[in-house]
Formats: C-alpha cells, structure tokens, sequence
C-alpha cells in the first residue's frame, strides 16, 4: 500500500534536550498507526512537527503528503492537507456550543457570513457521524471528557480531515467510552477510508486496534511493528519501549493494614449549584492506617466530586457531613486547613489545578510546603530547596534537563510525577490519588505502584481513585464503588473482581 505522509530523518531540539533524533516515520493510507513509548521518548513531539505546531525552520527533516514535500508554517497549512490533531490536553472552549466549537475557526466559513440554522445542522450530521448523541446547542463544560472527545473526532471531520492524529484520546475516558472511540476509528478505517495515528500508554488498545506501530525510545524511532506479521504484542512492545523485559506489572506490598481507623468521610452530600444537582448523595467512607482503599465509579459516579468535597469544597458546591481525621472532626471548608491537617489530594487535572505551568520543576515541587524550608532568617534555604526538588526527580524518575526548566515544557508523563513529587513533599498523613497513572507510561507505572507501597507502608493511608480495574484491583485493599453519586457498597481485596464492580458501579 501507498504511503499517505512520510516523515524523514526528523531532529527537534530544545534548549538542552534532543526531543527527536533523526526519525523516519512513515504511514499507509487507510491504516490505523500506533505510536508508543516511554513519557518524554518524543510521541508528541513527533506529532507535532507533522502538524505544523513547530514551523520547518524549528525542526530538521523533511514531510511529504501523498509523495509532496510540504512547508508546514501553522497548522492551519497542515490542515490544508487534510491532517488534524486531536491534543492530549482537549482543546475545545468550553463556554461555547457543541456546534460553535464545530465551526469554530473553519475554513469556509472565514470571512463570510454564517448562517449558523445551516451549522446546527451540518453540526448534526457529524455528530451522527462519531455516534454522539448531544444536542448541538449543549455548552462543551456541560459534557464529560469522553464526549468532548467525541466534539474535537466531529470538528476534524467537518474539515474534510485525511489523517486523524490522537495523542492519548483514551487517557481520560472508562473503559465503555474507549472502546467506542476505539470502533469509531476502525469504522472511520473502514467505511470512509481515514487514516489515524494513534499514540497511546494502554498497550492493550494498541494490540487491538493499530496495523502498523511506531516505537520511540529516547527521541530515536527503535522498531516498526506489523500486525499483518503477527508481531504487535504487548512483551515486544515493552521490551523496545524500555530496553528490558517487565513481568511483574504490580509489585508485591509487604505491610499490614492496621485497625485503627484514620481517616472518615461521613453522610457527605455534595450540591453543585453550577449544574444545579446533587452530584455527592449522603456517601461515607473510612481508611485504616496504612491501608489502600480504592474509590471505583464509572466517569460521573461522584468520585472526583467526593474528593473536591473532601478536599476543601469548592465554590461552587454546597457540602454537608463530617470529615474525621484521627477520631476528631477537622473543618473541611477551607483546603488551607485540610492540607495542613495533612490530607493531601493529587488531582486528574494537573493542567488546571495541579500544577504551576508557567513555574519551574522546582518551585512546583516545594511550592505546598514551602514554609519547611524558610530558616530563622525568613528567607528561603534555597540549598534545601535544590536538595529536595533532586531529591523527588531522582526517587520519581522525572525526565527534565534541569530543577529550572518550566514544567509547561516537560511530557504529559512526567508533569503528572511532579505532580505527585509536590503533594508527597507536604508529608501527608492521608494521601487522594486521582486518577495518577492517567497518561504515564509502564514503567513509571510500575515506579509509582512502588511508590504506593513503600507509602503505605510507612503508615501513610491511601485513597485511590482509578477507571483502569485491573489496577484498581490489584492496588487496594478495600473498595468503594460509587454510582450516581452513592456509595453502593463495598469490596475486599479477595473478594473484589470486575464482574461484580461493574455490577454495583452499573445500578
Ligand atoms: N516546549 C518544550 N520545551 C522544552 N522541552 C520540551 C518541550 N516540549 C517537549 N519537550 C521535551 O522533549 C522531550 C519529548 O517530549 P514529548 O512531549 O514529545 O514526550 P512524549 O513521548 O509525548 O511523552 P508523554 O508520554 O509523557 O506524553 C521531553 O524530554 C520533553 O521534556
Ligand atoms: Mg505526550
């Protein structure tokens, strides 16, 4: 088959990183490419020279579209050629419409008048198109991930897209929402002939979806796979991805849960008056010293909203019940307190409230607890803080140049550690872990399943929210299951499967 673009011999530098080193890529028409490798191997990166973020004087190496060599300067000129990119971080905006977003910047609409009775149509057709049922006229912050997801498929498609580019589209999404963007693109293959490159962690979605795969390894393209050869399979794939054999994909923890009783949540009901609707409903949980408890829930069950409860009860909600830690009663309206009663919270959204883009790795990483690191003098030990901020890059295994460089520069994997590497520093007793292996690849899973365990077993307790089961599973040591917002029951480790969490989450 034909090549529909190919990359060759592609560098991209920036100041003190070789993000890309000399990589040719090329892909078939009509064929679903997987690219994968570890956080900061340079998938982004990649898809980012071939969309026109970074103009030809950024990068050396050449593209071609259908055998054309190309000058990329914006991707407005990529899109041109019929390639769209879908972001790890979703772009759309979310005061607007479903059907504004659609059109939002379209090329044939520019400059003329729109007649916007004709969008919500046209909007209509392709949401049929990716099977999204949503009236057009819905704001996107109305919508969950998943569906945003489903918009951005829609808006590439309006624009007549040949190559769709997803960075990680199913890092947010359950496993229900996955596989049907997962089939959309199989159909989109099948019936209209769209070729996409799919860049994904989950190496289970690349086994089962892609043809061809991509795999990078510090900046380098390592190997080509080919399904038609039977060769994409998980241990191969990892084994390129880190230069080593991983078997053991969840290690062993060695401590034992306590009975003593630390933390409690209790009849915690949550009214967001934004979306006017209870989104917690009279839930209670409790952790034991040292103990992982997993919180399950399908994408909207309450999970994230019972932690934001929890976690200082933002503006917008209305929040009744008790917060207990260590038998006393601690005042859960002010995130302030609860920090420094010691609950901690990392949270899914590292771009909107976990990190400091725009700072350095290590003003991020000290920034909660700084007040540890001012002397009798009330300045800042800045030895102390270098001292700590190496000290989390080492343990955590976070891919930077340097402390200084600004974390809006680092992979999506490795903001997600300094996310972890800054609540680990403020010493928590109670530790929420939000969704912290979205995005990161296996063998920082591995290193952060580590991390759990030689935290716990120091006495830390854990709450653990997570869509990925198996993990969820093999992580806690009891779980909650949420749906629609209640607390439906809960499961022992030996007693938890799957089967029986998608039942009670399903109810
Ligand atoms: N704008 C930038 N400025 C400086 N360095 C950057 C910038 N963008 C990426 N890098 C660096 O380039 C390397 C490759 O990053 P890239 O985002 O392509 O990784 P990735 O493979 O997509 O990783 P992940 O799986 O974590 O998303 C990393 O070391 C990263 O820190
Ligand atoms: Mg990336």
């Amino acid at each position: 088959m034909a090549n529909i673009l190919e990359m060759k011999n592609i560098t991209k530098e920036f100041p003190g990183v070789k993000a890309l080193d000399n990589v040719s890529f090329s892909v078939k028409h009509g064929e679903i490419h997987g690219i994968v490798g570890e956080n900061g191997a340079g998938k982004s990166t990649l898809m980012k020279v071939l969309s026109g973020v970074f103009t030809s004087n950024q990068f050396e190496g050449d593209i071609y579209v259908e055998n054309a060599l190309q000058n990329f300067e914006s991707t407005n000129d990529s899109e041109k050629q019929g390639i769209a990119i879908i972001y790890q971080e979703l772009a759309l905006f979310p005061e607007l419409t479903v059907y504004e977003n659609i059109f939002l910047g379209h090329q044939e609409v520019d400059g003329r008048f729109i007649n916007w009775f004709e969008a919500i149509e046209t909007a209509n057709r392709y949401l049929k198109r990716v099977n999204l049922d949503v009236d057009p006229e819905t704001k996107i912050r109305d919508l969950g991930v998943g569906k945003q997801q489903l918009v951005e498929i829609a808006k590439a498609l309006s624009k007549d897209v040949k190559v769709l580019i997803l960075d990680e589209p199913t890092a947010a999404l359950n496993e229900n929402e996955s596989e049907n963007l997962l089939q959309l693109l199989k159909e989109l293959k099948q019936e209209q002939g769209i070729t996409s490159i799919l860049i994904s962690h989950k190496l289970k979605e690349i086994e089962a979806v892609t043809n061809t795969v991509t795999i990078l390894r510090d900046g380098k393209s390592v190997a080509t796979l080919d399904s038609a050869k039977n060769e994409i399979k998980r241990e191969v794939m990892v084994k390129h991805m880190v230069g080593r054999d991983i078997s053991n994909v969840y290690p062993k923890r060695s401590n034992i849960v306590e009975d003593e009783i630390i933390f409690e949540a209790q009849n915690i009901t949550a009214y967001n008056s934004r979306i006017k609707r209870e989104v917690v409903k009279d839930a209670s949980i409790n952790v034991k010293k040292g103990e992982v408890v997993g919180l399950a829930g399908l994408m909207g069950a309450g999970r994230t909203e019972m932690a934001l409860s929890i976690f200082g009860n933002p503006k917008e909600y209305k929040v009744s019940g008790n917060v207990k830690l260590f038998g006393e009663d601690i005042n859960f309206d002010s995130t302030r307190d609860v920090i420094e009663k010691g609950i901690a919270y990392v949270t899914e959204d590292r771009k909107n409230d976990g990190l400091i883009l725009k700072q350095d790795v290590k003003k991020n990483i000290t920034l909660v607890n700084l007040k540890t690191l001012v002397n009798q003098y009330k300045f800042i030990n800045n030895h102390d803080e270098v001292n700590v901020s190496q000290k989390y890059i080492k343990d955590l295994n976070i891919k930077t140049p340097s402390q200084e460089q600004k974390v809006r520069n680092l992979s999506g994997g490795n903001q997600q550690k300094v996310s972890l590497a800054k609540w680990l520093f403020s010493n928590p007793k109670v530790m929420i872990l939000d969704e912290p292996t979205r995005g990161i690849d296996v063998g920082a899973k591995f290193e952060i399943y580590t991390l759990i365990n030689k935290l716990v077993e120091k006495g830390m307790s854990i709450i653990f929210i997570s869509s990925e089961l198996p993990e969820l599973i093999s992580m806690s040591d009891r779980i909650f299951v949420m749906a629609e917002g209640k607390i439906e029951g809960c499961l022992n480790h030996s007693e938890a499967t799957q089967e029986k969490i998608m039942q009670m989450a399903t109810k």
